[in-house]
């Protein structure tokens, strides 16, 4: 005998991300039966939690910190910062640039997850996840670009705290504010061009 059924369940995770659980039963031979779980919470994620959730929050720690190693006159002085000042512009940058590079791998990338108003949505003029939606899926390459034009940043940025060289981390996250905005510009409030 063999025979599969499956059933798909939404789930809600601590974190109120909605998770979906496939529960696959196989009935082999002899009667056994293998019942296998397949979380899909990681494709799941949407760009709307990235940004919240990883990009937002911690590129802020990057500039913050980033800003500390600057002297008066602009200019980077390495000598500003602590060992725990390092370390949180290599974890902090090192997640953002994770974070993108996943909404750049995803098969098909979500903008929200069902019901969730992104910020400004319903304000005159201002998009909604559903036209965030379709920008993304009219130019999922170019979309791709920018979030991995940016997570080039993060990495040259990570890449000038792992060698301390503070102006390393100036010349990396100096270029992060622009590459935000190019994105926004085009897949977020294309209407303030
Ligand atoms: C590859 C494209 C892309 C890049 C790069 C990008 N974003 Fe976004 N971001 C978006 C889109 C599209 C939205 C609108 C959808 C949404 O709000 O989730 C958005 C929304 C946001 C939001 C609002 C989230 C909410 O509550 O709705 C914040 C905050 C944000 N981005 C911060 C940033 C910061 C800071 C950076 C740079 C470090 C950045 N983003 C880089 C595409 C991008």
């Amino acid at each position: 005998m063999s025979g599969e059924f499956c059933s798909t369940l939404i789930l809600v995770s601590q974190n109120g991300r909605f998770c979906t659980m496939k529960i696959v039963s196989l009935a082999v031979g002899l009667g056994a039966l293998i019942i296998a779980a397949l979380p899909a919470c990681a494709a799941d994620v949407t760009l709307n939690d990235a940004m919240k959730d990883v990009v937002a929050p911690k590129t802020q720690i990057v500039w913050d910190v980033g800003n500390k190693a600057m002297n008066d006159k602009g200019e980077a002085d390495a000598s500003r910062l602590a060992d725990d000042d390092w370390k949180q512009i290599i974890e902090g940058g090192s997640a953002v640039s994770a974070s993108l590079k996943a909404l750049a791998g995803a098969d098909r990338l979500k903008a929200a997850q069902p019901g969730v108003k992104i910020q400004s949505e319903g304000n005159p003029g201002a998009w909604g996840a559903a036209d965030v939606q379709k920008a993304i899926d009219a130019d999922p390459r170019g979309f791709k670009e920018l979030a991995m034009k940016l997570a080039t940043a993060l990495d040259a940025t990570v890449a000038g705290a792992k060698a301390r060289n503070g102006q390393a981390v100036q010349d990396g996250s100096s270029q992060i504010d622009g590459l935000c905005e190019d994105c926004h510009k085009q897949y977020w409030y294309p209407n303030l061009k």
